[in-house]
């Protein structure tokens, strides 16, 4: 390359920089966009049959899945691992492009906590800061997981101390390499039968906490409903949770069609004020037959066939779009939970203390060295601004105006342009929101029609169009005084009215203890995807098994022939 080739990707780097896709940040327990909207989760689960380990690498593939992704209205997807040396620029941009995030697992299937054997060791560690050196540098990058399903009450608690010392570790890595504050949570299994591991992870200062909790819930079949399904229990105990929750995984099939009914509750108000959206397993049929298209081939490359599923659950977000509050007119005032106690029959983790943890610091990396003012987006990009590779910090600091200088100087003149720009535009779209806030409340109110089920319980009606109506009524001289007032008394938003009136219906007196006699329990068992990932293993294994049968047996003939 070229100086000048490198000076204009440099400044392309910067213009990109500058008007990417807003990253996603956590603020009490919601998620909003850098813009400040709140964020809500429309995922689906993406991997293909054949590969574990290098997805997000067929930049060819990614654009094709990327535009029918996005036409369900999508706005998340999950993959379960990346190979950090491999190069996801591609994909990572055909993603962005859609205006689709992505949410991944710091773990691999070689580099996890095992669950049987729980253990953070250095190399853990360091493998998993690989995972966020390869990431960070992607706006699209919504959030990491450290870990899967690993902490199964009862008998697997004891792997939580090593679950939640990943997260306290990898928080401190991220700001010791001044990464901007990509949200690290995890993933659990949803088995019902205590909040213990919710608190857990929860419990203590921000430096060690979750920064959200995700659940694998596939507890609503068919045309189940809210209490019927042991949502209601989900929401319940969400309350006053002071980080984002929201299901990582979803979408029963054991009754078939699939109609993703269980997103009315989610994204509609019976649950959008405590719950942040969900994902739904999966993009790929052929991997466990949870899939919304179907690929021409076993390795899924080439255009999917869409199944009925996929207009399905086209025709149910189309309906669902909750605008939730503006991150400027949130104050949380949230507490964290206590650390939950150590029970034999439920959650065994012996220290007394919960915020002892297994954490190993920051040995070992070292803080990047020089000013950080351009932060890598989208592609296009060699190395890393990590300082953790000694070999990273070569001297060459002798020369009057290397490379580096010019383009810096490029960079700050271009960035300093867009700067003016951004904030001539963002004082414009202030002006314009401030008349468009009351219309948007409005709007958060309206499909909620508080009918009652069966059950008493306040059902999700939403109705169709409303949202478009109201954003269509751009007049704010339309609003009447019920709505004026919501308006003035910025802290009672329609969220939170809601609660009180779903408490209403809903609650008996004793809240804080909800007892639930008759509740129908999940069988408490790995979601379809640990299950097929277990399947594979168990193949590997046995495959294994018989070529070192077959070897043992080849060698034991030699011998013989040898003695003979
Ligand atoms: C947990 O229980 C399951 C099934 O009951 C069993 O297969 C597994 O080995 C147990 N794990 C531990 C760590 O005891
Ligand atoms: C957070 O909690 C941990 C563990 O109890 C403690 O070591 C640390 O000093 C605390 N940090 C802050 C900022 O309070
Ligand atoms: C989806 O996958 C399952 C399991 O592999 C299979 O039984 C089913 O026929 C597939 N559905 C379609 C429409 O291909
Ligand atoms: C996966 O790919 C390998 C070759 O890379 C092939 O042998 C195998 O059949 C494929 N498996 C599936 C399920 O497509």
């Amino acid at each position: 390359m070229t100086r000048i080739q490198r000076l204009i990707a440099a400044a392309l780097i910067a213009c990109r920089a500058a008007v990417g896709i807003p990253t996603i940040e956590v603020k009490g327990s919601k998620f909003f966009t850098s813009d400040g909207d709140q964020f809500y989760v429309k995922g689906i689960v993406y991997q293909s049959a054949n590969s574990s380990t290098n997805y997000l690498t067929n930049g060819a593939q990614c654009k094709i899945d990327a535009k029918l992704i996005a036409a369900t209205g999508a706005n998340v997807i999950r993959v379960y691992s990346i190979d950090p040396t491999l190069s996801l620029d591609e994909c990572m941009q055909a993603f962005a492009d859609e205006n689709i995030y992505v949410i991944c697992d710091m773990s691999t299937p070689t580099y996890m906590i095992d669950k049987n054997d729980p253990k953070w060791t250095l190399n853990l560690r360091n493998q998993f800061a690989k995972v966020l050196d390869g990431l960070h540098q992607y706006d699209n990058l919504f959030a990491l997981f450290a870990g899967n399903e690993v902490i199964v009450e009862p008998n697997t608690t004891v792997a939580a101390p090593a679950v939640k010392a990943v997260i306290a570790d990898m928080k401190a890595y991220r700001d010791l390499m001044q990464y901007r504050k990509i949200p690290i949570g995890y993933s659990a299994t949803d088995t019902r039968t205590s909040t213990s591991l919710q608190d857990y992870l929860d419990c203590g200062n921000d430096t060690i906490a979750a920064d959200f909790f995700g659940l694998n819930s596939y507890a609503w079949c068919g045309d189940s409903s809210f209490v019927e399904s042991g949502y209601s229990q989900l929401y319940d105990r969400a309350e006053g949770y002071d980080i984002p929750i929201f299901l990582s995984e979803t979408g029963c099939n054991v009754i078939e069609p699939r109609d993703f009914a269980d997103q009315n509750a989610l994204l509609g108000r019976q649950m959008n004020d405590r719950y942040s959206g969900s994902i739904i397993y999966e993009w790929n049929n052929d991997t466990t037959g949870y899939g919304i298209v179907n690929y021409p081939n076993s390795v899924a490359t080439g255009t999917p066939t869409l199944l009925p599923e996929y207009t399905s659950l086209q025709s149910r977000w189309s309906t669902l779009s909750p605008v939730g509050v503006k991150a400027t007119a949130y104050s949380p005032s949230l507490a964290k939970r206590d650390c939950p106690k150590s029970t034999t029959s439920v959650w065994s983790v012996q220290v007394k203390d919960g915020t002892v943890l297994p954490t190993l610091g920051l040995s070992g990396f070292t803080a990047p060295t020089g000013s950080q003012t351009t932060r890598k987006t989208g592609g296009a990009t060699s190395g890393t601004t990590a300082g953790s590779s000694p070999d990273n910090t070569s001297g060459g600091g002798s020369k009057a105006l290397g490379p580096g200088a010019i383009a810096g100087i490029v960079i700050g003149a271009v960035a300093l342009l867009l700067a003016i720009v951004l904030i001539a535009l963002r004082l414009r779209r202030r002006k314009k929101n401030k008349a468009k806030e009351v219309v948007v409340n409005q709007g958060e109110d309206a499909p909620f029609k508080g009918e009652l089920d069966g059950n008493g319980v306040s059902r999700n009606v939403p109705q169709q169009g409303a949202y478009q109506e109201m954003q269509a009524a751009k007049d704010t001289q339309e609003i009447g005084t019920a709505q004026a007032q919501y308006e003035l008394r910025g802290e009672e938003r329609p969220g939170e009215l809601y609660e009180q009136q779903h408490q209403a219906v809903h609650d008996t007196s004793n809240f804080h203890e909800p007892q639930y006699p008759e509740q129908p329990q999940p069988a408490v068992e790995p979601s379809p995807h640990v299950q097929a990932q277990r399947r594979r293993e168990m193949e590997w294994l046995e495959a294994e098994e018989t070529r070192m049968r077959q070897q043992r047996e080849r060698l034991m003939q030699q011998g013989s022939q040898n003695v003979g």
